[in-house]
């Protein structure tokens, strides 16, 4: 059985980008694979922010994701910054990475275009990525496909290390796409993200939900009631593929093409069947929240489980590279 790892940035309440993107893979995974996931707050650091603010979205996505169904007797849940081998093994790695890969990455390219002063952990959130992942030693990492460069140095890098300290140590991880396209945010312009603000949250009300989407951007060349859609065009179809069942998705797009629905009535359907996903995961969340101590506990389960395997590739890779151990210094 292949170890799964993957991550996902603590930005509170998991909205339905991140939940179909990923999440809902996670879900069906931990049934097949030993999954290891991670609330990755150390990656969290690399851009401004309140350290109350942190603590308390990395709590809310903890409540989210086993909400949505992360079962902590199926799968491992932690926190990132509870197990210090990810940064240990993460130094290590920056000296078998190439500059000028890190450089080439898209997503630092973006995000230093818009910091005024960037910092070198931005450049080196990668490297902490791949040491999130070879740390369990890990060969498949489900995630977006926002992530599949990253994919690539992390192979790289286990690459290159293997090839210098330990033929075959390291797997070469390889990225498990998810089956849902990505999910475009409300205005329909951009990726859903929580930065553009064109996000529905996971746990929102059905009266807040109904409020993005009455407004959403639907079939651009839809302009009256009357005019026949193009539903591979909507994102409100996109949404209905991911949350209606095939025989409501097969009726909305002929009521679509033929002017036989509005774009409301359409979106109201859409609501029912979100409303049918969603409801029960907002009462777990509901419940997850007034036990505090048992969100705690999770994590802290997970957290050790996570060290006992971390501390035991570390030993290895620190007997592999030279490097002391505090077992061989006191003996
Ligand atoms: N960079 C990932 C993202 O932004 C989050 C992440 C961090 C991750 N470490 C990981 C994903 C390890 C997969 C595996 O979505």
């Amino acid at each position: 059985m292949s170890r799964i790892f993957s991550g996902i940035q603590p930005s509170g309440e998991l909205h339905i980008g991140n939940y179909l993107g990923a999440v809902r893979n996670w879900v069906r995974l931990q049934d097949q694979h030993e999954c290891i996931y991670s609330i990755v707050d150390y990656h969290a650091i690399t851009g401004t922010y309140e350290p109350e603010d942190l603590r308390r979205r990395t709590r809310e996505m903890a409540i989210s994701l086993l909400a949505a169904g992360l079962d902590p007797e199926k799968c491992t849940l932690f926190v990132q910054s509870m197990v210090p081998e990810h940064t240990e093994l993460a130094w290590i790695f920056n000296t078998v990475t190439p500059l000028g890969e890190l450089e080439r990455q898209t997503q630092f390219k973006d995000k230093a275009s818009r910091q005024e002063s960037v910092m070198a952990g931005l450049l080196n959130y990668p490297v902490l990525q791949a040491a999130d992942i070879l740390l369990y030693r890990a060969s498949l990492v489900p995630v977006g496909e926002d992530q599949v460069q990253h994919l690539e140095l992390s192979r790289e890098i286990a690459r290159r290390w293997n090839a210098r300290f330990g033929e075959d140590f390291f797997p070469e991880p390889q990225p498990l796409l998810t089956p849902t396209r990505r999910i475009m945010g409300l205005d329909g312009q951009a990726k859903m993200s929580k930065s553009m603000g064109n996000t529905i949250g996971i746990l929102e009300t059905d009266e807040a939900i109904w409020a993005k989407l009455r407004p959403a951007v639907t079939d651009p060349a839809r302009v009256r009631r009357t005019d026949p859609g193009t539903p591979e065009v909507c994102n409100i179809y996109h949404l209905h593929r991911a949350f209606s069942d095939p025989a409501t998705v097969e009726h909305v797009a002929t009521q679509c093409r033929t002017a036989g629905w509005g774009c409301i009535e359409c979106k109201q359907v859409l609501l029912e069947s979100m409303t049918r996903e969603l409801g029960p995961i907002r009462e777990r969340a509901a419940e997850l929240r007034a036990r505090p101590e048992l969100v705690s506990e999770v994590l802290y389960a997970g957290a050790e489980r996570c060290r006992a395997i971390a501390r035991e590739t570390m030993r290895e890779v620190k007997e592999r590279m030279g490097l002391a151990e505090l077992s061989e210094v006191t003996r």
